[in-house]
This record gives structure tokens, sequence and C-alpha cells, in this order.
């Protein structure tokens, strides 16, 4: 049986990273995507001659045309620009809108049947827009926030608690950005949620509302000490992680930016929810009750996200 196509659109440091981990993970052949002539040809060379060495079975091919990602089963995105200190992924908006009308027209052309991942910032309106311009069903195109925000505050628990990353599940909702919702309630150690620990002794309110705090940040964290761009081992993990589920239906639970029509009471928007990842894409959405402190934050990360929207629609009328 033929591998797999996974086709990368932006072959900067997370288009690279996803290259690299794609090979090593044997998920299929690669194409790397970018408007930059020689850097996709460029790292795609230099990651197939990691091969011999690690001994992945996989092609890799850097392009410059759209038409070398035909009938890609997975494509990921990344094309766009990303932070420098000081500016917030909303910064990113104006410029990154442009790139995504270019991705879509080139998915809706040459890869209409792939399971589409975005990355691009700001990602919730990304997403929306994304699928907007390619055109592609609604459960075939999802943005990746959740799996990064819940594994970065899975990192920091683990820290705190002192137990392995493995036994900290950890559930954030909302969109990706200052209002993103970590779900203390939902989170636990192996199975233990986070306020039953605080009542343990395990931990402090006060530490938690601090982790938090800095789940929140941790995009911004990183970008202060990198200085010249924003993360991207990270970013790439989780969206390899959501490809696999797709790739090898997995129906991996996974807190993704999803489209979201009726549940939550949400009338048609991307945003970041607790999606169920297999073959068909985005297969369910898992609806659980906030309570109304939650719901409320929920409710204000939804507004931010439709603000976002609205700003994307005034710069493109065609998206209105
Ligand atoms: N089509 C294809 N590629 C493009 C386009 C386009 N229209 N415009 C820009 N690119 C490419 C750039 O040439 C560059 O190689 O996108 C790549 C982006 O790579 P980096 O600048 O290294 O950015 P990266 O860190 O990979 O982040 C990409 O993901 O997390 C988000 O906020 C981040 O929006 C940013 C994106």
């Amino acid at each position: 049986m033929a591998r797999p196509k996974i086709a990368l659109i932006g072959a900067g440091q997370i288009g690279g990273t996803l290259a690299h981990l794609t090979a090593m993970k044997e998920l299929g052949d690669v194409v790397l995507f970018d408007i930059a002539e020689g850097t996709p040809q460029g790292k795609a060379l230099d990651i197939a001659q990691s091969g011999p060495s690690e001994g992945f079975d996989a092609s890799m091919k850097g392009t410059n045309d759209y038409a070398d990602i035909a009938g890609a089963d997975v494509c990921i995105v990344t094309a766009g620009v990303p932070r420098k200190p000081g500016m917030s992924r909303d910064d990113l908006l104006g410029i990154n809108l442009k790139v995504m009308k270019a991705v879509g027209e080139g998915l809706k052309a040459h890869a209409p049947n792939a399971f589409v991942i975005c990355i691009t910032n700001p990602l919730d309106a990304m997403v929306w827009a994304l699928r907007e311009f390619s055109g592609l069903p609604h459960n075939k195109v999802v943005g990746m926030a959740g799996v990064l925000d819940s594994a970065r505050f899975r990192h920091f628990l683990s820290l705190e608690f002192g137990v392995s990353m493995r036994d900290v599940t950890a559930f954030v909702l909302g969109g990706h950005g200052d209002t993103m919702v970590p779900l203390s309630r939902y989170s636990t150690v192996a199975g233990v949620p986070l306020p039953d620990l605080v009542k343990m002794g395990w931990t402090t309110q006060e530490k938690l509302d601090a982790i938090i705090q800095r789940t929140r940040d941790g995009g911004a964290e990183i970008v202060g000490l990198l200085k010249t761009g924003s993360a991207f081992y990270a970013p790439a993990t989780s969206a390899i992680e959501m490809a696999e589920a797709y790739l090898k239906d997995q129906k991996r639970v996974l807190p993704c930016a999803a489209y979201v029509k009726g549940a939550f009471g949400l009338d048609g928007i991307y945003v970041g929810v607790p999606t169920v990842i297999g073959a068909g894409g985005v297969e369910r959405l898992v609806e659980i009750s906030l309570n109304p402190d939650e719901n409320a934050m929920f409710q204000k990360s939804v507004d931010s996200v439709k603000g976002l929207v609205a700003a994307c629609k005034g710069i493109d009328p065609s998206l209105a």
C-alpha cells in the first residue's frame, strides 16, 4: 500500500520540524511547500540525509509549486509570519489573512480531500478563514492550539507535583490567546482532579493560579526568550499528534480549534473545544458541562475570537 502523503505548507521553523518528525515517525512521504525559493528544497534535502542514520523510509520533496501537493492526505499549514517580542498573536491578522487566502486556494485546487491542520496565528480566526477560502468540509479543517496549550499546562503541573508528565492530564478550552480557559476541574494527576490535589496539600490555590497564568502566557514567554520568532518544537509535535490520530483512525480525544455549531450554545464558530479525531476528521465534539465561572471565561474567549473574525471580514469583503 502506498504511503500517505503529507503536505506541509510553510517550510519555516515549525514546517521544518514537522517534516523531520513526520519522517522520524514514518507517517508518510513529505512535500514541503513554501514561497521562499530554496528553503523547502534545502530543508527537504537536509532531512532526507538524516534518513540513513535514523533508518526511516519516507521521501522528502521541497517545492514552490502547489501542484506538488496534489492528492495529499494531510496538510499542515504554518505559512505566514510569527510574532516578535511585544507583539500579540492578533497583531499578525492582516498579513496572515492574505497568506490564508493563497493557501486556501491552493488546497481547493490540489488537495480537496486532505485533513487540514492549521497552526498559523491568530489561530482561531486563521483556521476559520482558511476553511472559508478553501471550501473544504468543516470536519476536515481544524486548528492546532489546545493540544499545545494543554501540553504546556501538563508540563508546568508535572514540575509542580514532581510526577511524570504522562500521568498528568489537562484540559484547555477557548481561543488560543490570552483568554484561553485552562480547566482545573477537568485536569488531573492519574484521575485525581486538581482541586482535590489542593485539598490534599500537593499544591496551593495560589500556585495553581500562577501555573494557569504561565500557561496562558506560555507562547509569549518563549517569544521573549527567543527574540527572533516563536515556539516551534512543541507546536510541531502537537500537530503531529493530531495528524497521527487522523491517519491511524485513533479516535483520540484532543482539544482542537474546531467548528462549533449548536454545541456549547454557539452558532458556527471555530474555537477550542474537546474533539474526537479519527479517520472521519473531527468525528465528534465532547460537550462537557461548564459551571458559571468556567462558562463566563469561555464566553469571553468566544467573544474575542468573534472580534477577530469580524476584523477578517472587514479586511477581506469576500469573507463577509
Ligand atoms: N505561502 C507559503 N509559505 C509562506 C507564505 C505563503 N503565502 N508566506 C510566508 N510563508 C512562509 C515563509 O516563507 C516561512 O518560511 O511561511 C514560513 C513561516 O516560517 P517561520 O517564519 O519560521 O514561522 P514559524 O515559526 O514556522 O511559525 C509559522 O505558526 O505558530 C504560528 O505564529 C506562528 O503564524 C506563525 C506560524
